[in-house]
Formats: C-alpha cells, sequence, structure tokens
C-alpha cells in the first residue's frame, strides 16, 4: 500500500493524464495486472473491465499468443518504415480485405485520429486528381467522435471536446444525428423506424444540396454512434446516406475505430448494412490494444487515382510508426484469434443475452433506454421518464461509483454533447464468460437499486471486492 502511494505521488507529479488538469486532489487507480475480462489494481483489488480498456481490448486481456507475435517479429526485425515493405504489412493488408468484403488497399498509422485524418486528406486529393478540385468540405454528425487531432476534432461533433481549441481544421459541417429515443420526427413514440431513418438521412442530403454538391469530398460516420452516448440509427438510415453519397459523388467514409472487430456482432458495423464504403477507418481492436496501430482503408478505384509517378499525384503523407511490423504481426494473430473463437458471432449472442439479463432495468424511474448492437451497450439516464430530462453528472456518477465499488468498471459519454452526458456506456472484451457476464448484469442491477436521489454525495473510493489470493 506505502508503495502504492509513493507511485501515485509521483504520477501526480510528473503524469499529465487524458482529459484532466492540475488537480492536486484527483486520485488515479495504479492499474497492474490483468487476464480474461478483469484488470487488478496495485493492491489486488479486482475489477471486471467493462469497458474493455477504452472499447479497444476486444479478445481480452492476458493472450499470451499476442505478447508472443510482438516478440517473435521483434527479434527477426524490430522495424522498417514502409517507405519499402514488410511481410506482416502485406499479409495484414490481405487479411484486411478478407474482413472488408471488397478491394480496399490499406494505408497505416498510429490512432484512430491519424486514420480520419488521413481519410481525408485522401478524399480532398482524389478529388482533386479525379476532375472535382472543388470538393473539400465533409459532412459530419453531432454526438459523433472522430479524435483529436485539428482534423478529426473538427469532424467531432461534440462541443465540449472543441471548446477552447478552436479554430480547428475548415470545412467540417455538422448536421443532427438519428436519435430514437427523443426522436425529433416521430415525436418520441417509441416507433422510430425506417421514416424516421430516411428523414435523418436527408439532413445530409440537405446540407450537401445546400453547400453545393461539387464543394462536399465526404460524409465521416461512425455506423452507430460509440462515445457520443450509443446512438443505434433507425432502420433504413445508414443505406439511405450510402444512396446520397453515390448519387452525390461524395465519398462515404465509415469510422469503424469502436465500431469494427466484432464489436457490434458483426466483423464490421457497416456490415449490418449490406453498404460498401468508399473508406473505411480502424484502430483499436485491430489489435485489441496490445500494440498502437490505426488503418485507413481506401477502395481500389480510388487508389488508382494516386498517380504514382507526377510530382504531387502521389499520396505525399508519412508517418514513422504506422505499420510497425510487431503491431502488424500482433494485428494478424488478433483477427486469427476472432476467428477461431467467432467472436463477432458471440458479441451478438452475448449482447442479446446481456440485453435480457438486464431487461428489468428498463423499469428503473431513472433509466430512459437500454440500447445495444452485440456487446456495444447504452444506458440513457433521465431525472424521469415523463419529462425525459437528462439526468445530471451526479446521478451517473453515483451509479458508475456504485459500480465499481461493487467489482465492475462502467464508462460514460462524458464532455461530449452539453446537457446530454448522461449515458451509461459499456463495452466489455468480446470472450467475456457467462459467469462474467452474470456478473456485470447483476452488479448492475444491484447499483440501480439503490435510491436513485437519496445519499448522492457519497463517494464510493475503494472496491469491496476482495484482493486476489
Ligand atoms: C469512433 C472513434 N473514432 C476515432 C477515435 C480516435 O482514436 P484514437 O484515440 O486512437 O486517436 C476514437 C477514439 O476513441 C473513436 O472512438
Amino acid at each position: 500500500m506505502k508503495e502504492t502511494r509513493e507511485w501515485l505521488e509521483k504520477d501526480r507529479r510528473y503524469v499529465w493524464h487524458p482529459m484532466s488538469g492540475h488537480d492536486p486532489e484527483a486520485s488515479k487507480m495504479l492499474m497492474a495486472e490483468a487476464d480474461g475480462a478483469w484488470i487488478s489494481d496495485a493492491d489486488g483489488n479486482r475489477y471486471l473491465d467493462g469497458m474493455a480498456g477504452q472499447w479497444s481490448v476486444n479478445v481480452g486481456y492476458g493472450r499470451e499468443e499476442l505478447a508472443r507475435a510482438a516478440y517473435e517479429q521483434l527479434k527477426i526485425m524490430p522495424f522498417y518504415p514502409l517507405v519499402q515493405s514488410h511481410q506482416p504489412a502485406i499479409e495484414l493488408a490481405e487479411k484486411l480485405n478478407e474482413w472488408l468484403d471488397g478491394e480496399y488497399v490499406i494505408f497505416y498509422s498510429n490512432s484512430g485520429s491519424e486514420a480520419n485524418d488521413t481519410a481525408f486528406k485522401i478524399a480532398r486529393q482524389y478529388h482533386q486528381q479525379n476532375g472535382e478540385p472543388g470538393r473539400w468540405k465533409f459532412i459530419a454528425r453531432y454526438r459523433g467522435y472522430h479524435g483529436n487531432t485539428l482534423g478529426s476534432l473538427a469532424a467531432t461533433g461534440h462541443a465540449q471536446r472543441k471548446y477552447r481549441y478552436e479554430p480547428l481544421a475548415p470545412g467540417f459541417l455538422h448536421v443532427q444525428p438519428p436519435d430514437p429515443y427523443r426522436c425529433v420526427y416521430c415525436n418520441d413514440r417509441d416507433e422510430c423506424g425506417p421514416e424516421c431513418g430516411l428523414r435523418y438521412a436527408q439532413e445530409i442530403e440537405r446540407v450537401i444540396n445546400w453547400e453545393l454538391p461539387d464543394t462536399v469530398a465526404g460524409v465521416i460516420m461512425e455506423p452507430i454512434i460509440t462515445g457520443g452516448g450509443i446512438v443505434v440509427p433507425p432502420d433504413g438510415y445508414v443505406e439511405e446516406v450510402a444512396r446520397i453519397c453515390e448519387r452525390t459523388g461524395v465519398l462515404l467514409i465509415l469510422d469503424e475505430v469502436i465500431c469494427g472487430f466484432g464489436r457490434t456482432g458483426k466483423r464490421f458495423g457497416f456490415q449490418h448494412y449490406g453498404i460498401k464504403p468508399d473508406i473505411v477507418t480502424m484502430a483499436k481492436g485491430l489489435t485489441s490494444s496490445y500494440m498502437p496501430l490505426s488503418a485507413t482503408a481506401v477502395r481500389r478505384e480510388l487508389f488508382e487515382k494516386f498517380n504514382g509517378t507526377e510530382e504531387y499525384g502521389r499520396f505525399r503523407h508519412i508517418n514513422t510508426f504506422g505499420g510497425h511490423p510487431a503491431a502488424c504481426a500482433v494485428a494478424i494473430r488478433n483477427m486469427e484469434i476472432m476467428e477461431e473463437e467467432g467472436l463477432p458471432e458471440r458479441s451478438a449472442e452475448m449482447g442479446e443475452k446481456l440485453r435480457k439479463q438486464i431487461s428489468g432495468l428498463e423499469n428503473h424511474p431513472n433509466v430512459g433506454q437500454v440500447r445495444n448492437k452485440g456487446l456495444l451497450f447504452g444506458i440513457e439516464l433521465v431525472e424521469d421518464k415523463e419529462s425525459k430530462q437528462p439526468a445530471d453528472a451526479d446521478m451517473m456518477n453515483r451509479v458508475i461509483a456504485a459500480c465499481k465499488s461493487k467489482g465492475l468498471i462502467v464508462g460514460k459519454n462524458g464532455d461530449t454533447v452539453p446537457g446530454f452526458n448522461n449515458v451509461l456506456t459499456l463495452c466489455p472484451p468480446l470472450n467475456i464468460t457467462e459467469e462474467d457476464l452474470k456478473f456485470v448484469a447483476e452488479t448492475l442491477k444491484e447499483s440501480f437499486e439503490q435510491p436513485a436521489k437519496d445519499g448522492r454525495s457519497a463517494k464510493v473510493e475503494q472496491p469491496v471486492r476482495p484482493p486476489i489470493a
């Protein structure tokens, strides 16, 4: 314990954590070990990681074969940049093509943000070289998160993440996302279906037309909004957006950074909708976060417009570590594990089970809606079901703290949409066992059984689950 305290004192002194500033009172957990769906801190307290790290450890913790894949590759050849080539990068690109159901050329980077910035540059240059140099704008949706760089943050529709960093990259426009729980078209009657899906898609078409189609390069979206509050679109929406893009010559960029690699019950989220995106971006689950790696998959026809022999016709974009051989080796083995264990299908199956196990939650006065696609869950908390007034931060934190005190980590859509940071998120490893899934369901239910309003300020700092023996 003393040692932990010493580490955390040094942490406060030297480490600047994400989404944080100088706060002498802030305390962190010192995470130390992980196995399966469980993580433990330096004092041996165990938690079921209901967020799979950062929506990302899809095959679960403790996979020695992934460590071995990195080790073996590091021994053979630790690094060479992709200005030349190497076998792991080629093999992974081939495998991604098998998963994508189409012919794509793969550009590697290190993070989801970079994968999206890469997509924006490719889209703009493609149009320039395809005889439509005026196409430079991108349309995204409010609530969608696309990254932290000046480009990917510009695409992001979270005002609270942008505040004090603007101006960001120009040329990014936002439209209203679908929101079946608070639907502006069917008036929240819980009937949000294809008609509403069509109308939300038409918002995108309207902006394309108002901006002039000749100026619009692309639409970027997640198939299901994740960090912005788990918004599963109404039927027909994604398909209609794809048709609109095709009709107007706008490239469709699918951000699969969270939805990819089995998370929603298919290999990629877009595969629920039978569409063929022009560009697909991915990260996180690509290596299950055992190594940093991201990819921008580009339809071959687009790639062919990049004349490699003209001075400015080629893609003049490079990063040092993208396609790192060890990261590629890990990604290949990670995808093989997903195939061998049928993890995308398992995600669909376990998602259904969890949905049934927690169905009673919907009767709780502060639960507005439970929604999921595979093992991607959102639980929207409200002050009361009638008004749908979003729950405040205190209520959110109280449920999260109650879960944590019982040994379950859950997330929330923090700092996204002003006034609507009221969705609890769950996104456990896809190989979660039946027993662990029951633990998630029981713990959630118990955490909600505590009165919603009473004792709000009771902060639970220490988990009660016993240390590992
Ligand atoms: C949908 C989506 N796109 C892009 C990103 C950015 O990825 P990274 O944090 O690896 O830059 C994230 C990160 O959470 C994300 O959720």
